[in-house]
């Protein structure tokens, strides 16, 4: 467990939910007319997913996957798998990635691949968080929230330990 003085907030939740607003405003301007499935990873993806979907004033489908993930470590793994799987059949349908952030970009590298191959139309990301500077595998999502340091960051998702997910804003701990 980490101390009061260790979480500091880096981006405060009206700032962080007028982006997520604008987010999502875009994408219903880019997906109207489209067979909409939004993804979410889970679980850091969930408070992200549940905030931008309401903001997307389309018809659209949510699906939830697990992939692996980092444990209890801060430090990525570096292979990725299925945990759990999506439930619906995507063939012909335009696929949005909602993801808490990009690290490495393991993760995502891997599941476009993935929803390409199982017959997705279109395979898009919205990541509400962006960590350019640790990239190992290249991945450029469409919709980015806040381009981010270097730095280990809880809440809104995002967990240390599997804690601090309900934080309703972004915290780096230092
Ligand atoms: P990637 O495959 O390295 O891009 O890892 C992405 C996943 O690692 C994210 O979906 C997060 O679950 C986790 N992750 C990466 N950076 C952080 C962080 O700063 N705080 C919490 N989780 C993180
Ligand atoms: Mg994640």
């Amino acid at each position: 467990m980490l101390s009061n003085d260790q979480i500091h907030v880096m981006i405060d939740q009206k700032t962080l939910e007028d982006k997520i607003a604008e987010m999502g405003a875009k994408i219903t301007e880019d997906y109207a007319g489209k067979d909409l499935v939004m993804l979410c990873v889970l679980k850091g993806g969930v408070m992200f997913m549940t905030q931008l979907a309401k903001s997307v004033k389309l018809p659209v489908e949510m699906e939830f996957m697990v992939l692996s993930s980092y444990g209890n470590k801060l430090i990525s793994s570096g292979t990725v798998s299925i945990k759990k799987d999506l439930d619906n059949d995507i063939t012909g349908k335009d696929v949005l990635i909602v993801e808490d952030i990009i690290d490495t970009g393991r993760t995502l590298s891997f599941l476009s691949s993935y929803l390409i191959n199982k017959g997705a139309s279109s395979v898009a990301i919205a990541t509400m968080l962006d960590k350019p500077s640790r990239r190992v595998v290249p991945v450029q999502p469409t919709y980015t929230g806040f381009t981010i340091e270097d730095e280990f960051v809880v809440g809104y998702g995002l967990d240390y330990a599997q804690k601090y997910r309900n934080l309703p804003y972004i915290a780096y701990i230092k």
